[in-house]
């Protein structure tokens, strides 16, 4: 049955399309943390953020029908929808966050925030980490270093990640200075390619990157520097954001800044396809009066009701405090096995968005054995990911219903995993 299905998605949607797992799940119903496949056996879905309230949460799913039983069109017409909906969102950031442009996609809320650095500062220059993912337009895409993902012009500079295992050379200064140092020698580069400098995009989080533990105030230094050269910083909030990380709203707060532009996705519709880039009214009007932008689905009337409708669980159903008590409940229960299991090398991450970083005996990183976890996980019916520069950190990061129970099961197939699987180390 599989074999058929994964040969028609080869003929329709063409080859190199990969699935995760090398034995491809076919889900077909989902509800809260829990997803079925088609043979009815039962999942943990310890890895989806964009279920963000859980999935098919029946409000959201009324809110969409409701609306689209009324009217459903485009933002070229006046709706209230949108208007309410911007209204409740800009008020969970800072003052300068007060007006946005709503899309389908965390790539169009990139792509449209470069261009407001752009035509804010007037300069093309990008910085971006080396192991980072910000979306697939041709603008957006080059900032995924090493994704093949097509040509990279010269106007981008990647930097090092902030790492908690970086190379012994460079340890004798603190990962903040580390960074600083980088992002200065970026800039210094892209003023003498005659780019200057636009904008840091980073995601607070640094997610994609592994997660690293990272102080408040790790920023600042780099900040400071981006903005003495009249550049800006862009949040990237697609995968933090919404309150996942349990302490705050967004991830820039826990860090402990102010970005100019934040983009925000996947989560913020709970799957329905919305996303949005908010930022000052000033970089609205200079990013305006340089180009002409409409986007024929974004924010119309049923995806802001869908919108609307996942903010109103998240506070409803406090869901953020649910991540922070959950999330330190497994961080926690991730710490007892490290006791056991000495390739744990680090247990880290923040509310629903945790994993452990695993290396042999050498400090090497244990990306083959990792990835072996995760399918052997998978084939218990726990669905989780891996991620970070060498692909060795677990990556858990479940809709934000997750309970102390659903931790207890993970944990439970965790260990039993990772004792079979020892002999693969
Ligand atoms: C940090 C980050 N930004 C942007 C995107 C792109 O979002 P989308 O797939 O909605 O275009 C992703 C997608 O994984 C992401 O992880």
């Amino acid at each position: 049955m599989n074999e058929e299905l994964i040969e028609r998605r080869r003929r329709l949607l063409g080859p190199n399309f990969s699935t995760f797992y090398k034995n491809p799940v076919h889900i077909v119903r989902g509800k809260g943390v829990w997803l079925w496949d088609a043979s009815g056996k039962k999942y943990l879905d310890c890895y989806n953020n964009v279920p963000h309230v859980g999935h098919c949460h029946p409000e959201v799913v009324n809110a969409i029908a409701e609306q689209a039983k009324i009217l459903n069109t485009h933002t070229r017409y006046l709706h209230e929808g949108i208007l309410d909906y911007l209204d409740r969102l800009l008020s969970k950031h800072h003052k300068t966050i007060e007006t946005a442009i709503m899309v389908c996609s965390g790539s169009e809320a990139n792509d449209i925030a470069l261009r407001m650095a752009e035509a804010k500062t007037g300069h093309r220059g990008v910085i971006v980490t080396d192991s980072t993912y910000h979306g697939n337009t041709s603008a957006v895409s080059q900032l995924g270093y090493g994704r093949n993902m097509g040509p990279v012009g010269d106007h981008i500079r990647y930097i090092k990640a902030p790492d908690n295992f970086r190379d012994n050379e460079t340890m004798d200064i603190s990962e903040a200075k580390f960074f600083k140092q980088n992002v200065v020698e970026a800039i210094d580069s892209l003023k003498e390619a005659g780019h200057g400098v636009s904008a840091l995009l980073i995601c607070p989080f640094f997610a994609n990157e592994g997660f690293p533990n990272l102080e408040h105030g790790f920023l600042d230094e780099a900040i400071s520097n981006i903005r003495n050269e009249g550049a800006i910083v862009i949040a990237d909030e697609v995968q933090p954001g919404f309150g996942r990380i349990g302490t705050n709203w967004w991830g820039y707060q826990k860090i402990g800044i102010e970005p100019e532009i934040v983009t925000m996705g996947k989560p913020m519709a709970n799957g329905h396809p919305v996303a949005c880039v908010a930022t000052s009214t000033e970089i609205m009007g200079s990013f305006r009066n340089n180009y002409g932008y409409f986007n024929t689905f974004g924010g119309n009337p049923v995806s802001c009701a869908a919108a609307s409708a996942t903010l109103e669980v998240v506070e409803n159903e406090k869901l953020i405090e649910n991540a922070l008590a959950v999330g330190q409940y497994a961080l926690k229960g991730l710490e007892e096995l490290k006791k056991e299991f000495p390739q744990i090398k680090q247990v880290r991450g923040s509310g629903l968005f945790f994993g452990a970083e695993m290396r042999g005996e050498n400090n090497e990183p244990l990306t083959q054995y990792v990835s072996q976890i995760a399918e052997k996980m998978r084939d218990k019916r726990i669905l989780l990911g891996v991620l970070g520069k060498n692909r060795n950190t677990l990556k858990i990061r479940p809709p934000m219903v997750f309970s102390k129970n659903n931790v207890d099961h993970l944990l439970e197939h965790l260990r039993d995993t990772m004792k079979e699987a020892e002999c693969g180390l």
